[in-house]
């Protein structure tokens, strides 16, 4: 399906009528013609512990700040503001474990663990400004534990809990973290992660973690070092903690600009960049977009069904839902465990309203048949949502008739980790257009460009690109600032350089077509070509990898790789699956690529560099394109 094909689908009267945003061209015009005013009328929503004096500062471009002089602090906002209200009593959240396990915390309760947690990382000499690393498994002790830190003003780094020793270890290393949190083990699929394990070996490497807090989950046995690690249940039940949580352990007053959090993503060096995410900003953009995207109610149930240790799991399961006072739903295990009605059964069992997910999980369960969705009733749902990838238009049809029975409109959003909160995306009132991500959220300006940086004509290919700050924007790349610039202000001066292609059509509509750079999107998640072909040098039977990534139906893109071996070694079916386990051994089983080939030489230019879209092109059977820098 392309832009050529008028297939429009409006929002059902039954959305309109009700939804927040009632003209959403009304608010794109104000927010276009008063930026400031925008975000302002935005902010004072939130509480301010004393207000900013400027909204925007862009004296010192590209370090744009927001609400400078406002001080704040997010949990202030998820939480404090809540308890003194009937909130109080409200489910924050629901959580289900991938064993049938059930666990509820209303605001009051969820306050009472954060304040618990935040007393012991205190009593543990963690202050403001301090970097904690959090790797766990998908429990509500996760959300806590990030909540826990930014009350206290330290600044959490979550590593997914799908990646491998030598991932964990780097991010330590570069945050230059002293505590750590994490689980004995997480359940993925009836399985065990081995988590504590993977964090022991990391450990070995990266010494700067003086104290290890582990939380209990799976119960398996564990390796506990005496002096450096600690249970959780121990250490809040400690008087101390418990003392604190009673009389309120304070939240700490924030500078609007002061870091919140950082999160690591791939880029296009071997060398993961920890992008870093505000307290003021950060807040004002996540709360607004999920209230106005999603529509969301005082009476709903959210489900953003990703990992808390994704860009879309800070902004949209952990701050954005609380900032809101709403009830968010977390469920910890594989959507297909034990079968694949798992999700359906907890829409209907939870009454979930909305939603939000990603193409690949629709793919991957749309496979299963419609026989599994059929048997459940998903009459609570109002909106869906899709992240992470360009869905293709026929899953988003199956999405929409399947799941949505028609009635539900699909809010597809395209953001990045980078700018925290959703850009291109649809509201509830907007018609819709499957596989578009439709316009921009007011206030943020796209555009499309050509090589020389000139906007391109209507229906053609160019880099998307960001022309105005916006307040959830990252502020910098943690320890470097010059990668920051270099990464995605140089491109186009003056202009945000997001990393992908995309095409405007006719109506202003944006269809994003993927990565230019060297990253590539794996069932969603976000890899660097030169990450996993570090990885695969790292084995010694290897003198030199190139990855790309091939389509393939359920993940969107499969990685496939070409490896030159050395001297000595020799190519086989056995030695093409030792490398495949190697690569996911490395970096996580996210990264486990789909096909190894050897090759005795890889094209290149004559500078050196990997001419991967030559390898792409061969192996699609397509036409390679212009040659003339290629030196084979
Ligand atoms: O290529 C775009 C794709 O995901 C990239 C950002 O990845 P990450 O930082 O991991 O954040 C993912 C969750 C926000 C983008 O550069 N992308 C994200 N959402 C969409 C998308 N591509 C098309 N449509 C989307 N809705």
């Amino acid at each position: 399906m392309s832009e050529m094909t008028p297939e429009i689908y409006q929002p059902s009267p039954a959305v309109t009528a009700n939804a927040i945003v009632k003209d959403y061209e009304e608010m794109s015009r104000f927010a276009g013609e008063n930026l400031e005013q925008f975000w302002a009328s935005q902010a004072e929503k939130f509480f301010w512990f004393s207000k900013w004096q400027k909204v925007l500062d862009n004296a010192n471009q590209p370090f744009f700040k927001w609400f400078v002089g406002g001080q704040t602090n997010i949990v202030a906002n998820c939480l404090d503001r809540h308890l003194a209200t009937w909130r109080r009593n409200k489910l924050a959240l629901i959580w289900e474990g991938e064993n049938g396990d059930l666990r509820t915390f209303s605001y009051h309760a969820l306050n009472r663990e954060v304040c618990k947690f935040a007393s012991v990382l205190r009593s543990m000499g963690v202050k403001k400004g301090d970097r904690v690393t959090i790797y766990m498994g998908r429990v509500p002790e996760l959300p806590i534990a990030m909540l826990a830190c930014a009350k206290i003003g330290a600044v959490h780094s979550v590593v997914y809990g799908g990646f491998s020793i030598e991932a964990l270890q780097g991010r330590i290393e570069d945050s230059q973290s002293n505590v750590l949190i994490t689980c004995d083990g997480s359940f993925m699929n009836g399985k065990v992660v081995e988590l504590k394990k993977i964090v022991d070996e990391a450990l070995r490497r990266a010494p700067t973690i003086e104290h290890v807090i582990v939380y209990k989950r799976t119960g398996q046995n564990v390796a506990m070092e005496a002096g450096r690690d600690y249970w959780y249940h121990d250490l809040v039940a400690l008087p101390l903690a418990r003392s604190l949580s009673n009389s309120g352990c304070e939240t700490e007053i924030m500078d609007a600009e002061d870091p919140l959090f950082m999160l690591y993503t791939s880029g296009t060096t071997g060398k993961p960049k920890a992008i870093l995410h505000t307290h003021g900003g950060y807040m004002v953009g996540i709360g607004t977009t999920l209230q106005t995207v999603f529509d969301i109610k005082e009476e709903d149930r959210w489900w953003c069904a990703a990992d808390p240790g994704w860009i879309t799991g800070h902004s949209y399961i952990v701050y954005g839902p609380l900032l809101l006072g709403a009830t968010s739903f977390i469920y910890e295990g594989a959507p297909t465990y034990p079968y694949p009605n798992r999700w359906w059964s907890m829409v209907e069992k939870y009454g979930i309203n909305i939603l939000y997910t990603a193409p690949t999980a629709i793919r991957g369960l749309m496979r299963f048949g419609e026989a599994w969705p059929n048997r459940h009733d998903l009459s609570s749902l109002r909106l869906l949502g899709s992240v992470g990838e360009p869905i293709n238009p026929e899953a988003w049809r199956w999405y929409y008739r399947v799941i949505g029975k028609e009635r539900c409109p699909i809010m597809d959003t395209w953001w990045q980790t980078e700018t925290g909160m959703f850009m291109i995306t649809p509201m509830p009132v907007v018609d819709l257009k499957p596989g578009s991500a439709t316009r921009p959220f007011p206030g943020v300006e796209a555009d499309v460009y050509s090589e020389e940086g000139k906007p391109v004509a209507v229906g053609e290919e160019g880099y998307l690109v960001l022309k105005r700050p916006w307040p959830a924007m990252l502020r910098t790349i943690y320890k470097d600032p010059e990668r920051y610039v270099k990464q995605y202000w140089s491109k186009f001066p003056g202009v945000y350089f997001t990393g992908d292609s995309a095409r405007k059509d006719k109506d202003g509509y944006f269809w994003i077509i993927g990565r230019v750079d060297d990253v590539l999107k794996v069932s969603g998640y976000r890899l660097g070509t030169a990450e996993i072909e570090s990885a695969f040098v790292s084995h010694p039977d290897v003198a030199e990898a190139a990855a790309i990534g091939l389509p393939h139906e359920i993940k969107g893109n499969a990685i496939h790789a070409y490896v030159i071996l050395k001297a000595g070694a020799t190519p086989s079916e056995a030695l093409a699956e030792e490398l495949k386990a190697h690569v996911a051994n490395n970096l996580g089983p996210i990264a486990k690529p789909e096909k190894v080939t050897f090759l005795t030489q890889l094209p290149k230019t004559r500078s050196g560099k990997i001419m991967r879209r030559v390898l792409k092109a061969r192996a699609q059977g397509i036409a390679e394109g212009d040659l003339s820098t290629l030196e084979e």
